[in-house]
C-alpha cells in the first residue's frame, strides 16, 4: 500500500465544515458573567448626554436615567459596570472625589437600591476630581506627590466601600497605592471587599476619547510619570507583582489591544483573575471606521474580544458590552 505520510492525512479543514462543528471545537468563548461595562455618572438630574468622541456611549445623572440603564444591562445578563464620576466641581484636591455625597457614591448607592446583585466596581482615582486634572495631589513644583496622593486614594476607596461598592479599583498609578487602600479599607471593617488593580497601566494616547468624556484631561503635562512606558514589558511584571504583594485580588493590564503580550505574561506569571481594559481609543477607532462604512462592526467587535481573551484575560472591561450581547442575542434568535 502506499505510503501516507502524516502531512498529507492532516485536513484541518475537516473541522471548519459547519458552524456547529466549528463551535465544538471553538477554543475561546465570551461569556457574559466575565464582561464589565464602564459608566460615566455625572451630577445634575434627568440626563442622558452623548459623548462626541464615543458613540453609543453616554453620561447619566445618578438618578431615574441610570436607573434605566443598569436594569437594561441586567436584562442582557452585564452582571458588573466600573463607575466613572464626573462631579459638579473640582478643586486642588480632588475633594468630590470623597464626598459621602459625591456623584460616585450616590450612584453606587442607586444601583444598590434597584439592584443589588450588580456587582459595582468603582474607579479609585483622582483626575476627574482636580483642577489641574493629575491623577494626585501636586507638590509645588506641580509634580504629583506619590504618598500624599496615596491617603487621598485611601480616603477615596473608603467612601466607596460606605456607600455599597463591591470593589474598589485604583487607577492612579501611585507606587504603594493597592497597600494604603487596603489598610484604609481594612481599619473600617471592609477587610471583605476587593481590590481590582490597575497593574500594568500604560500611559497611553488610547485614552484620548475617556479624557473628553470624564473632562479628565491634564491641563499641563502628560501622566508619563506615573503611568508605564509601553516600551516595558519586564516593568510591567515588576508592577504587577508589587500589587499581588500588596493585596491585590484582581490584576489588569490597560490598554488591551496594542498590549496583547502583557496579557498573555501575566496569565502565565500570577494566578490571580486577570483584567483586561478595552479603553476608549479601541472603542473609538472601531466605531469611526464602521461610521464610514470601512468595516463590519459587529465582526471586528467580536474578533476584538476574542483576541483579548485569547491572549489570556479572564475579565474583560469595554464600552461594547451592551451592544456585543445585543448583537448576539439577535444572531441566537435568527
Ligand atoms: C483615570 C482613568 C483613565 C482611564 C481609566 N481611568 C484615564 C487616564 O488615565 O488618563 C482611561 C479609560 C479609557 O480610556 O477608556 N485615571
Amino acid at each position: 500500500m502506499e505510503h501516507i505520510g502524516r502531512t498529507e492525512r492532516e485536513r484541518p479543514r475537516r473541522l471548519r465544515s459547519s458552524p456547529k462543528l466549528r463551535a465544538l471545537v471553538s477554543e475561546t468563548s465570551i461569556d457574559p458573567s466575565h464582561l464589565v461595562t464602564p459608566i460615566f455618572v455625572k451630577e445634575g438630574a434627568g440626563t442622558k448626554e452623548k459623548i462626541d468622541a464615543m458613540p453609543g456611549v453616554f453620561r447619566f445623572s445618578p438618578d431615574e436615567e441610570l436607573e434605566k440603564e443598569i436594569n437594561e444591562l441586567s436584562s442582557l445578563g452585564i452582571n458588573a459596570v466600573l463607575l466613572f464620576g464626573l462631579p459638579a466641581q473640582k478643586d486642588q484636591v480632588g475633594s468630590e472625589a470623597y464626598n459621602p455625597d459625591g456623584v460616585v457614591q450616590k450612584a453606587i448607592r442607586r444601583i444598590k437600591r434597584v439592584n443589588e446583585d450588580m456587582i459595582v466596581v468603582s474607579d479609585v482615582c483622582m483626575c476627574e476630581y482636580t483642577q489641574h486634572g493629575h491623577c494626585g495631589i501636586l507638590d509645588r513644583n506641580g509634580v504629583v506627590e506619590n504618598d500624599k496622593t496615596n491617603e487621598y486614594l485611601g480616603r477615596i476607596a473608603l467612601s466607596h466601600a460606605k456607600a455599597g461598592a463591591d470593589i474598589v479599583a485604583p487607577s492612579a498609578m501611585m507606587d504603594g497605592q493597592v497597600r494604603a487602600i487596603r489598610q484604609s479599607l481594612d481599619t473600617e471593617g471592609f477587610e471583605s471587599l476587593p481590590i481590582m488593580a490597575y497593574s500594568a497601566k500604560y500611559a497611553s494616547a488610547f485614552y484620548g476619547p475617556f479624557r473628553e468624556a470624564a473632562g479628565s484631561a491634564p491641563r499641563f503635562g502628560d501622566r508619563k510619570s506615573y503611568q508605564m512606558d509601553s516600551r516595558n514589558v519586564r516593568e510591567a511584571i515588576r508592577e504587577t507583582q508589587l500589587d499581588v504583594d500588596q493585596g491585590a485580588d484582581i490584576i489588569m493590564v490597560k490598554p488591551a489591544l496594542p498590549y496583547l503580550d502583557v496579557i498573555s505574561e501575566m496569565k502565565r506569571r500570577f494566578a490571580l483573575p486577570l483584567a483586561a481594559y478595552n479603553v476608549s481609543g479601541e472603542y473609538s477607532m472601531i466605531k469611526a471606521a464602521s461610521i464610514n462604512g470601512w468595516i463590519e462592526e459587529e465582526r471586528v467587535v467580536e474578533e476584538t474580544l476574542h483576541s483579548i481573551k485569547r491572549a489570556g484575560a479572564d475579565i474583560i472591561i469595554t464600552y461594547f458590552a451592551k451592544q456585543y450581547l445585543s448583537s448576539s442575542r439577535r444572531s441566537k434568535s435568527s
